[in-house]
């Protein structure tokens, strides 16, 4: 019995679902351990691509048990939409369950996200519109509704027309449109009705499986510098994607996880505002958009680029607990004459210590860099370390001298077999 956690230890799109979808072939249940369909993870199976949004990136293999824990925030109409995609390409969905503990987002959210992010203007968050802040507001509040209050939709129906009624005051009071109560109790309650064979206890399911010594993979959305507390605050998500929210969002305590991978690019990406100490704009910035294909798999905006930083590896090793990295997309720095790596922050010359606990303060960091020189081959076709160029060697080793983290995992193309361990054994001898 193992249990893994993927997460992400940059800002996002880092290549989780590639990852996650690698790693389910040994794994019976795959586990959403919180987020909602902010998070857009791509498969690529051969000529086949699947975006999937709330649904685990395990659902591609029939042997896996795809789970949405009570961490996470469900968006129904989202999720049948999902299952009715992926049935119709003949991957069934039949044994997802979701947690009667998760909280399930409504049209209000998704109102008050869009009043919100109009209200502060130039300072907006950049958020996906998708509700996710106000729904996990409400959870913390103690007035959302719990995918389990599904089971009897006579008290559903009353609790969604009860809260529908009430939001919509104070959404036409802050200048909102105003909600269609009627068509939304109606609405949800078909969803509700529909969702009830999916609705179980995944505590108990994730426990049972851990008891008859199964691998289970809890898969993270968002990133490390994405979440509530440890993230750039406020440009952040409202849940938290780091490693002890596994725990908390799934209710398998810290001391059953074994692994826990963090997951990130060669180089760095963001989507939306907040501070970016590697950002590169310009011609390197264009290129890494270009040949990265660097836009947003949820709201196809155009991702923010920059090098690799070594000191946000170092801090989400600690936050997490990383037991090691897969460093995805190598293949996209191919044609670049150099590449760098981030190694510290400084602030008016001065070394900065560390990873600072302040986002006004990340925001004025000078990054310090060591520069390498480009491989100039194309990496997509190599499947073991002796087939890498000796820069490209020397690249990843800088990452993880640099990081203090054991990569385990390269990626170096979008397709499932496009990858390489790169383990202790494998490097012997290898690198100079
Ligand atoms: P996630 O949110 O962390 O699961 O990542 P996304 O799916 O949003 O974004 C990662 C993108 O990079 C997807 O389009 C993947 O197909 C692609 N990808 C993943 N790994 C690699 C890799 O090693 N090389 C290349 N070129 N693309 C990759
Ligand atoms: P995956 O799982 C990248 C970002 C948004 C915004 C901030 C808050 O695919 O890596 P939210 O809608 O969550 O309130 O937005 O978080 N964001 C992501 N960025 N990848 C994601 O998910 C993201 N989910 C949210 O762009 O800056
Ligand atoms: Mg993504």
């Amino acid at each position: 019995m193992s249990v893994t956690v993927v997460v992400g230890a940059q800002w996002g799109d880092e290549g989780k679902a590639k990852v996650i979808d690698l790693l389910a072939r040994e794994n019976s249940v795959v586990a959403r351990y919180q987020g909602g369909h902010n998070a857009g993870h791509t498969v690529v199976v051969g000529t086949e691509k699947y975006a999937l949004q709330l649904i685990p990136s395990g659902v591609l293999y029939d042997h896996v048990t795809p789970v949405i824990g009570n961490g996470v925030v469900v968006d129904m109409p989202t999720l049948f939409a999902e299952i009715d995609r992926l049935e119709s390409r003949s991957i069934s969905c039949a044994k997802l369950t979701v947690s009667s503990q998760a909280q399930l987002i409504f049209p209000w959210h998704q109102s008050w996200d869009a009043i919100s992010e109009g209200n502060l203007g130039d300072n907006k968050i950049g958020t996906t519109l998708k509700g996710i802040g106000p729904a996990y507001a409400d959870k913390a509040r103690r007035v959302g509704i719990r995918v389990g209050a599904c089971v009897d939709l006579e008290s559903f129906a009353e609790q969604v027309n009860e809260r529908a009624t009430a939001e919509n005051i104070d959404i036409v009071h802050a200048g909102g449109d105003a909600l269609d109560v009627e068509r939304i109790v109606t609405e949800f309650v078909a969803y509700a009705k529909r969702l009830q064979p999916y609705i179980g206890d995944t505590v108990g399911l994730l426990h049972d499986a851990v008891d008859a010594g199964q691998d289970i993979l809890l898969e993270g959305a968002q990133a490390t510098f994405l979440d509530l507390d440890h993230g750039t605050y406020p440009f952040v998500t409202s849940s938290n994607p780091t490693a002890g929210g596994a725990s908390v969002g799934s209710g398998i305590g810290p001391r059953l996880l074994d692994r826990i991978i963090g997951i990130t690019k060669a180089y760095t990406t963001r989507v939306g505002s907040g501070p970016f100490p590697t950002e590169t704009l310009g011609e390197i910035g264009e290129k890494l958009v270009d040949i990265g294909r660097e836009f947003g798999t949820v709201t196809g905006r155009r991702r923010r680029t920059g090098w690799v930083d070594c000191v946000m590896l170092r801090h989400a090793g600690r936050i997490n607990s990383l037991t090691e990295l897969a460093l995805t997309k190598l293949d996209v720095l191919d044609t670049f004459d150099e590449v760098k790596v981030c190694t510290g922050y400084r602030i008016n010359g001065e070394v900065v210590h560390g990873y600072p606990d302040r986002s006004d303060v990340l925001g004025q960091v000078v990054a310090d860099y060591i520069t390498l020189p480009g491989w100039k081959t194309e990496l997509r076709n190599c499947r073991s370390v002796d087939d890498l160029p000796i820069e490209a060697r020397a690249f990843i080793t800088a990452v993880e001298r640099e990081s203090g983290i054991p990569i385990r995992i390269i990626g170096v193309g979008p397709e499932r077999d496009e990858v390489l361990d790169w383990t202790p054994a494998s490097i012997f001898g290898g690198v100079s």
